[in-house]
């Protein structure tokens, strides 16, 4: 029998649908980045923090948390620093894990002689490399000490596809395998604190633009460094909410957190005309720092594992009308491949 459909009638169609996909693509990529640009600027710049801090409680932070262990990672710079030092201001053992050694070496004996607290320590690993957050780790876990907080803070924006010693993609190499691979190798120091223990990722504002996807190194099209940091911000939000699922349990909380927008010596480097553009208008490092601090310092009942937070509260994970939601269930195969590139 004769087909009534021609085939370029077909074809038309094909055609069609094709090109209403990539506009919906393009119409929701558009959203995403305008919704993301109003909120941010209205929330995540310094007047968002000013009117935020408005209902903040001061006795949230004024705990001293002496005999607490903390490890605080990229605590040579920025929002790192200022977290390491307000633990260190309030008493707690702090180890903070720099992959420059003389970097490390300056801030550590800044925040000891600004806080008077000598129980401040260096630890250096490059976590870009996994190799190097196995023989840390290993090194780290023959002290045999109960870890409080873990603070995954190391984290970068490089613009060119730059690949690491072991191949892999370097924003997705620190932003991500380093943050899970630092979780998964201190659980078990991280248990001796339970049920106290807690984990705090500092990830994006900027993830909102972005859903989670599997090509975690960006082997799909033309690479863009800035636009694989937000994916890699997303995964961290999505591994938290696996975490908490995972290891309930274990008496270990897991907390992921947004800062808005601080200036860093990170921002100013890689994001030269966003850092310009808000000059003036972007929070310090300690107003980026304020909330990874209040999780620290909450008793747990107030928190929500796996929640994602921003300025002291449970924040959203989705901007409404953004369809990110749905990306969250390909979770389970980023870890299986997480799993396997680090041999775990
Ligand atoms: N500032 C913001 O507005 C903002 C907004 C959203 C999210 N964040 C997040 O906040 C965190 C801190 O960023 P920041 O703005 O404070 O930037 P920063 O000043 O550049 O601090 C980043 C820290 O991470 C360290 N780091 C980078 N790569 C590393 C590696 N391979 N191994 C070990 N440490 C490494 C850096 O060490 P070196 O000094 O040796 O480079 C530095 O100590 C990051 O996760 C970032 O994504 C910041």
């Amino acid at each position: 029998m004769q087909s009534t459909t021609s085939k370029p009638t077909i074809s038309l169609r094909i055609n069609v649908r094709i090109s209403l996909g990539l506009l919906a693509m393009f119409l929701v990529k558009a959203w995403r980045a305008t919704a993301f640009g109003v909120y941010g600027y209205l929330n995540f710049t310094k007047s968002g923090f000013l009117e935020h801090s408005k209902s903040f409680n001061p006795e949230d932070v004024a705990r001293r948390i002496d005999g607490k262990n903390c490890i605080v990672t990229g605590a040579n710079s920025g929002i790192g620093y200022a977290t390491a030092h307000g633990l260190a201001s309030r008493g707690a053992t702090v180890y903070m894990v720099c992959r420059n050694k003389e970097r490390g070496e300056v801030a550590v004996s800044d925040i000891q002689a600004a806080t008077g607290n000598q129980k401040v320590y260096l630890e250096v690993c490059d976590l870009s490399s996994v190799n190097e957050i196995k023989s840390f780790t290993s090194r780290f876990r023959t002290k045999d000490v109960p870890i409080h907080v873990l603070v995954n803070n190391a984290g970068l924006l490089e613009n060119k596809r730059v690949t690491t010693s072991e191949g892999y993609e370097m924003n997705f190499a620190v932003n991500v395998l380093g943050t899970y691979s630092m979780t998964e190798l201190m659980l078990p120091l991280l248990e001796k604190s339970q049920p106290d223990a807690r984990v705090i990722t500092v990830s994006s504002g900027g993830m909102y633009t972005s859903p989670l996807t599997t090509d975690l190194q960006f082997d799909r099209g033309e690479f863009n460094g800035a636009e694989q940091y937000v994916r890699n911000k997303r995964v961290q939000v999505a591994l938290t909410e696996k975490w908490a699922e995972k290891y309930g349990d274990k008496g270990i909380g897991f907390y992921v957190m947004h800062p808005g927008w601080a200036e860093t010596p990170g921002v100013t480097k890689s994001l030269p005309s966003f850092s310009e553009s808000l000059k003036g208008k972007l929070r310090t490092s300690n107003e980026g720092a304020d909330t990874v601090i209040w999780l620290a310092l909450q008793p747990k009942e107030k928190l929500v594992s796996g929640g994602f937070y921003f300025d002291r509260a449970e924040a959203p994970k989705h901007l409404a009308f953004s369809a990110t939601k749905k990306s969250h269930s390909a979770i389970n195969s980023i870890i299986d491949t997480l799993n396997s590139f680090g041999n775990f």
